[in-house]
């Protein structure tokens, strides 16, 4: 009855979906089989209110269904993994739909490998199992959950009652549009064949745990389910069907094109955390999603790609791929890369990162940008790669594998740190160069041809959809509109964009693209040994480059890894900025991963200790929450580092050297100020006794004119004394002129740490990722600093032309005075509240990020050290203590102070990735085993295609 219920069920997908799977015959039995050629669009109520779970309950009506239809062809070694419930209950037996030389085997094979559904974990139990029953799926897939009342109506919620109703009737909408630079069929890179190597395991041999470690786990794992719980709740009710909950006012926010990011992020933790029905209804929105149209102009593509696609394919991967029945999820999945792969469409078929989706601008030729970031060309690989071994259609995976090719040869070819790549590429493939070399011959050539020559090339240059062409009637060149042309290009692979030094490093920008090498070799099996390459020559770059055990105080021995800016010669000029940034913090991750994968050993080693700097960042700050960025001091020997409070604080102050002098060139002036002043006072009292004389002599004299008038006398003496009065204009001017210069000095300097922090305008979380956080910083500088405008404001205060009137020995009443270096120090510690170690922090934001617990993650699954679950708790109570609200949880301003403020900010990845990371560490640890799963930049799990006889 079980089976036949479900089997009913299965064949209604069938019965209405309108594409055809088939089963090709490969040498391989070890990759999926299915092959697919999925048309773009399928009806989008393909699975919702399925009839024939509701009303038949012969098995008969549902075979006729399935005969109608075009066989749905089965299974494929894709399942190997498969939960054993959906193995017994129809792996099977499901002779309609199922492909005749179906191998049993594949399946028998790995019973004991599957991992899903996480019944052994505490929050699924039995219900968990029965939420996975398609019945139940189908139940609570109807008609109720629309129902509900939705409280943002009036906001702007949509498509409450006319799902449909959208994609066809209003606005401008994505159309395929034919390509300039398509890849001729036999050139197509296919996936790579044959079958998967061994790889070494991953994960550690987790022996079995007592029942008190089982407790604690549990009950752990329970509270982070818990916050995901109250995050879906709030986003479920606030802010459905968009792309972000806004967790403090209530709201909803749309940065990611309108297509619901969340909702779409968070579907793989649903069903990880066996929240099935959540998951079941999210898919109802899933749907709705109109990808062919957004309120953006340009679709931002890697965001799109690692959210949107890594979070459909992983939900589909998870929830058991083609047999767990969830079609609408590869559907979508399709629907998107469709679109994405307009992308692509470029001479050298480097893709464009911002798409401008629309038809009239989509459908013009184009080039990939001269100034892209490395993380958003090269982090696209791993979703596109799974979509085409999934659809097993090699088109996805040869526009990725094509820009790993171009990753590949680039680093052959050197880049002025060998191994890595520069944070800004020149994707063109246009060498500008050779180019305007060529252009400068031309244009002397045709000015001599054609007199409207430099109109035309500025045009051709500056608007790609033109063509320039000599009319054979007039002689003249034209623009030619609506040509597929671009003007002329010198080839060149990829090189580094933008102006000026190249910075290299593996913080925001950068990232995802290092990340992704041995991420991909896994995904491909092993079989591409350009990814293996690529990241043991990206491992030995940042170990020679970028790799730095800071100062800090208890003598940790972590790692961090700087960025070095250079202007091409590192060998000479490089420039090492000792950051800690917590995107950086998947770095431990990848060396620990990629040591356990390519035989390692102290990449591992290296992975631990980078990991364990994140931790440190973590433990250091008032809320135990580590900052966006910060700058620490680099230990001058490694190997042999001890924590020295004089250079810890000549860092925090790197005028320290100076400050003595200030002091003493402060108190001369102010002494010489003072000294003018009371030669002033001097002098003026000296005038006036003069003039008062004089005004005496006068008077006296004027007495004895009159005297003399009538007695005729006189006096010789007045005219020698007027001759002796100095000039008194330079006294009158500014006596403290001195002192004022030294005051606007002190000031200056005071205010350093809080304006003048080092800070460059390149670094990517200033410019980059956060900037929508920046207003938190406006905070943490002290309100009287930042508001006044006048430069001196203790001169202010004082009368213009006077010394200020302190007491010269009395320091502590001279607010002008340069502050000595242990002043500096401390009041930079006080108005920054600096933890020790830190010589700045440059965002004191935490937005929720998962990069530091993802290591923590990686680190406990490879070396079986429960030390990472607890330092992964304390974590963990930090971060709900402060950034939990009433309905989810929100970006923090400042790490720094224990009252920080909520920004109302809940990005994706919060649920996409943060609590899926804290799930797992508290999970039984073949959930996501990492040996048979690889997760994308977005904590999305994609199948690990299995080694012919395990791992
Ligand atoms: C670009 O062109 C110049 C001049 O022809 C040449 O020297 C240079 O090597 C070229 N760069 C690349 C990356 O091909
Ligand atoms: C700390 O650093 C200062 C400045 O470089 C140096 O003079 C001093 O010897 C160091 N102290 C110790 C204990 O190493």
């Amino acid at each position: 009855m079980f089976r036949l219920r479900r089997y009913r069920y299965y064949v209604f997908f069938a019965a209405i979906v309108v594409f055809l799977l088939y089963r090709v015959a490969q040498n391989s039995e070890q990759w999926e089989t299915v092959s697919a050629s999925f048309p773009h669009k399928a009806p989008p109520s393909s699975y919702k209110s399925p009839p024939a779970s509701k009303s038949g309950t012969d098995g008969a009506n549902s075979q006729a269904q399935a005969q109608s239809q075009p066989p749905f062809q089965g299974f494929s070694s894709e399942d190997d993994d498969l939960p054993q419930r959906i193995l017994h209950n129809f792996g099977q037996d499901n002779s309609p739909i199922k492909v005749p030389d179906l191998k049993k085997v594949q399946h028998t094979d790995s019973l004991d490998d599957f991992e899903l559904p996480p019944k052994s974990d505490a929050g699924v139990k039995e219900a968990g199992v029965l939420a996975y029953d398609h019945d139940e799926a189908a139940k609570s897939t109807t008609a109720p959950v629309i129902n509900v009342p939705d409280k943002n109506v009036g906001q702007g919620a949509k498509d409450v009652d006319e799902p449909l109703v959208k994609s066809t009737t209003t606005g401008t909408h994505w159309e395929k549009v034919p390509e300039h630079f398509p890849v001729p069929k036999s050139e197509i890179i296919p996936l790579p064949a044959g079958k998967p190597k061994k790889i070494p395991t991953i994960q550690y041999a987790f022996e079995k745990e007592s029942p008190e470690a089982r407790e604690t786990r549990e009950a752990r794992q329970q509270q982070v389910k818990a916050e995901m719980e109250r995050g879906w709740a709030g986003y479920w009710q606030y802010a459905r069907g968009h792309d972000e909950l806004s967790p403090v006012t209530k709201k909803f926010r749309d940065p990611f094109c309108g297509w619901a990011a969340t909702l779409v992020d968070s579907l793989d933790t649903l069903w990880i955390m066996g929240m099935e029905d959540e998951f079941k209804e999210a898919l109802l929105e899933v749907e709705k999603i109109d990808f062919t149209v957004s309120k953006r102009a340009e679709i931002p593509v890697f965001e799109t790609t690692i959210r949107y696609l890594g979070g459909l394919l992983a939900a589909y991967d998870v929830s058991g791929g083609k047999s767990g029945g969830y079609d609408i999820l590869l559907e979508k999945a399709i629907e998107l890369a469709e679109i994405l792969m307009g992308v692509f469409d470029t001479p050298n078929r480097m893709p464009v990162l911002y798409y401008n989706w629309k038809p009239q601008y989509a459908s013009r030729p184009k080039r990939a940008a001269s100034n892209a970031g490395v993380a958003e060309l090269g982090s696209l690989a791993m979703e596109f790669t799974r979509l085409a071994q999934i659809t097993k259609e090699n088109k996805y995976y040869d526009a990725v594998a094509r820009i790993t090719d171009a990753f590949y040869e680039w680093q052959e070819r050197g880049t002025s740190i060998s191994g890595i790549f520069p944070e800004h590429v020149d994707a063109t493939g246009c060498n500008r160069t050779a180019q305007d070399e060529l252009e400068a011959a031309q244009s002397a050539a045709e000015t001599e041809a054609y007199d409207e020559t430099s109109v035309v090339k500025r045009a051709g240059k500056s608007t790609l959809n033109v063509k320039k062409q000599k009319n054979p009637k007039t002689g003249k060149v034209e623009l030619i509109a609506g040509e597929s042309t671009l003007p002329e290009c010198v080839s060149q692979g990829l090189t580094p964009g933008g102006w000026g030094a190249e910075q290299y490093g593996m913080g925001g920008s950068q990232d995802s693209t290092y990340e992704y090498f041995p991420k991909q070799w896994l995904l491909l099996g092993g079989l591409e040994p350009k990814y293996k390459e690529l990241h043991l020559k990206v491992s030995e770059a940042v170990k020679k480059w970028l790799l730095f055990r800071p100062m800090v105080p208890d003598e940790r021995d972590i790692l961090f890894s700087a960025k070095v800016v250079t202007h091409g010669e590192p060998e000479i000029d490089a420039k090492t900025q000792y950051e800690v940034t917590h995107l950086t913090c998947f770095i431990g991750g990848m060396f620990a991963m990629g040591g356990k994968i390519f035989e390692v050993p102290a990449d591992v080693e290296i992975g631990e200790k980078l990991t364990e700097g994140c931790v440190w960042a973590y433990e250091s700050t008032a809320t135990g929450i580590m900052p966006e960025g910060a700058h620490v001091l680099p230990c001058p020997d490694a190997k042999n580092c001890h924590w020295n409070q004089t250079l810890y604080e000549q860092a925090l102050d790197p005028s320290w050297e100076g400050r003595g002098e200030q002091i003493q060139e402060y108190y001369k002036r102010k002494a010489e100020a003072k000294a003018a002043l009371e030669k002033e006072r001097e002098e003026k009292k000296e005038k006036e006794k003069k003039e008062k004389k004089e005004k005496e002599r006068k008077e006296r004299e004027r007495e004895e004119r009159e005297r003399e008038e009538s007695e005729s006398t006189q006096d010789p003496a007045g005219a020698a004394s007027k001759a002796g009065q100095p000039k008194k204009s330079s006294l009158d001017e500014k006596p403290s002129r001195g002192s004022q210069v030294g005051h606007g000095n002190a000031r200056v300097q005071k205010r350093a740490p809080v304006s003048d922090i080092e800070d460059p305008e390149d670094d990517p979380i200033e410019s980059g990722p956060i900037t929508g956080i920046k207003k938190a910083k406006s905070s943490d500088a002290g309100a009287e600093d930042s508001e006044d405008s006048y430069p001196v404001p203790g001169l202010e205060k004082s009368t213009i032309g006077q010394v200020p009137l302190q007491d010269d020995n009395d320091i502590e009443k001279d607010p002008m005075r340069p502050l000595s270096h242990e002043e500096y120090v401390a009041n930079r510690v006080e108005n920054e509240n600096l933890p020790k170690g830190f010589v700045d922090v440059n965002s004191k934001a935490y937005i929720l990020r998962p990069e530091a617990i993802e290591s923590v993650w990686y680190m406990y699954r490879i070396t079986g050290n429960k030390k990472w679950q607890e330092k992964g708790w304390k974590m963990f109570e930090a971060i709900v203590q402060h950034t939990a609200t009433e309905i989810g949880s929100s970006a923090i301003d400042n790490v720094l102070i224990a009252k920080t403020t909520q920004v109302n900010e809940m990005e994706s990845f919060w649920t996409a990735e943060t609590l899926k990371y804290f799930y797992l560490l508290y999970s039984e640890p073949n959930l996501i085993s990492l040996d048979n799963w690889v997760l994308n930049t977005e904590a999305h799990p994609f199948k690990r295609p299995k080694a012919p006889f395990g791992v």
